[in-house]
C-alpha cells in the first residue's frame, strides 16, 4: 500500500515541504531562541490512529532498561561540590527500528526527504542526513507504569520526536531551557533535583505534536508515568554527516544486542 505523507502530516497548517516560506524561518526563530520547536496537530488526527495502532502492535519487541544516572550521564564528577551529580533514575523501554513495520507509517514519514530537510534548516545545518543504525534509527520509546527519564542533559546537540500516545497521567515532558553554561547552572540544576520547580516549563502531551529539542543545553525529564496506557514517543534520529550509527554499545545498552535480531532471523523462509 502506497503512503501519501499529505495524509499524514497537516501540510496546509505546516508546510514543512516548503522551507523558504516564513513558517519554516518562524520555526528556525523559536528553536534558536528558546531551544524548543513544538508544533502540535503535526500528525492529523485522521492518521495518528493508524500510527498509534502501528506502533502497539510492536511493542512487545521493546527492550527495557533501568538504571541510574546523574543530570550529566558522566561518569566522574565535575567539580568539588557533588550535589549536583545525584544519581536520578531512568526506567524506559524501546523498539528498534528494525522492528517497526518497513512500509508503515512511521517510516514513510521517517523516510520523507522533505521532512528531514525541514528539520535541518530549523537545526540549521548545512549538512544533515538520516541516521544509518539499524537499531538506533528511528525506534520508538515506551514508557509503561512506572517508567521514568530521570532528570538530564542529552549527549546529542537536538532530539526530534512525535508525540503519538499519553499516559493516563504523569509522564509530563518538563525542562529547564537553556540552562548549560549559564552562571547559575549547577545552583540551578541542584536546585531542580531538589524538587523546585522555579524555570521549570511543563509541555503539554499532545498526540500528535512534533517536537524538535536542544536537550544537551536544556536539563529536563520526563516525570513518572501514572496507569496502564503506554507514554508512546517515536524518535527520528539524524546527524550532519551521512552513513552515521550508534557504538555497539550504545546499541546493548538500549536494545540488549549489536546486530539483527536473532528471532527475527529465525523467522525467515
Ligand atoms: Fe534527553
Amino acid at each position: 500500500m502506497h503512503i501519501d505523507v499529505s495524509d499524514i502530516i497537516d501540510l496546509e497548517r505546516y508546510p514543512v515541504n516548503r522551507i523558504e516560506n516564513v513558517f519554516a524561518g518562524q520555526c528556525r526563530d523559536a528553536y534558536r531562541k528558546t531551544g524548543i520547536c513544538l508544533l502540535e496537530g503535526f500528525v492529523r488526527d485522521s492518521a495518528l490512529e493508524r500510527l498509534v495502532v502501528e506502533v502497539q502492535g510492536c511493542l512487545e519487541h521493546a527492550f527495557f532498561c533501568d538504571g541510574s544516572h546523574n543530570a550529566y550521564l558522566s561518569e566522574s564528577p565535575a567539580c568539588a561540590d557533588m550535589r549536583h551529580l545525584r544519581q536520578e533514575r531512568t526506567f524506559v523501554g524501546s523498539v528498534p527500528y528494525d522492528r517497526l513495520p518497513e512500509y508503515g507509517h512511521l517510516n514513510a514519514l521517517y523516510l520523507w526527504d522533505p521532512l528531514k530537510d525541514f528539520i535541518g534548516f530549523v537545526l540549521d545545518k548545512p549538512e544533515f542526513h538520516r541516521f544509518a543504525d539499524p537499531l538506533g534509527a528511528c525506534s520508538v520509546n515506551v514508557f509503561v507504569e512506572g517508567g521514568v527519564h530521570g532528570w538530564h542533559f542529552d549527549e546529542s546537540e537536538y532530539t526530534v520526536t512525535l508525540m503519538l500516545q499519553a499516559p493516563e497521567a504523569g509522564g509530563e515532558f518538563e525542562c529547564v531551557p537553556l540552562v548549560r553554561g549559564t552562571e547559575s547552572e549547577f545552583q540551578t540544576v541542584n536546585a531542580v533535583l531538589d524538587g523546585g520547580r522555579e524555570n521549570v516549563l511543563t509541555l503539554p502531551f499532545t498526540p500528535g505534536a512534533l517536537l524538535i529539542f536542544g536537550g544537551k543545553q536544556s536539563l529536563h525529564r520526563v516525570a513518572p508515568i501514572l496507569g496502564k496506557r503506554p507514554r508512546l514517543v517515536p524518535v527520528l534520529c539524524y546527524a550532519e554527516q551521512p552513513g552515521m550509527q550508534n557504538s555497539e554499545s550504545v546499541r546493548k545498552l538500549f536494545w540488549g544486542r549489536t546486530g539483527p535480531d536473532p528471532d527475527a532471523l529465525a523467522g525467515l523462509p
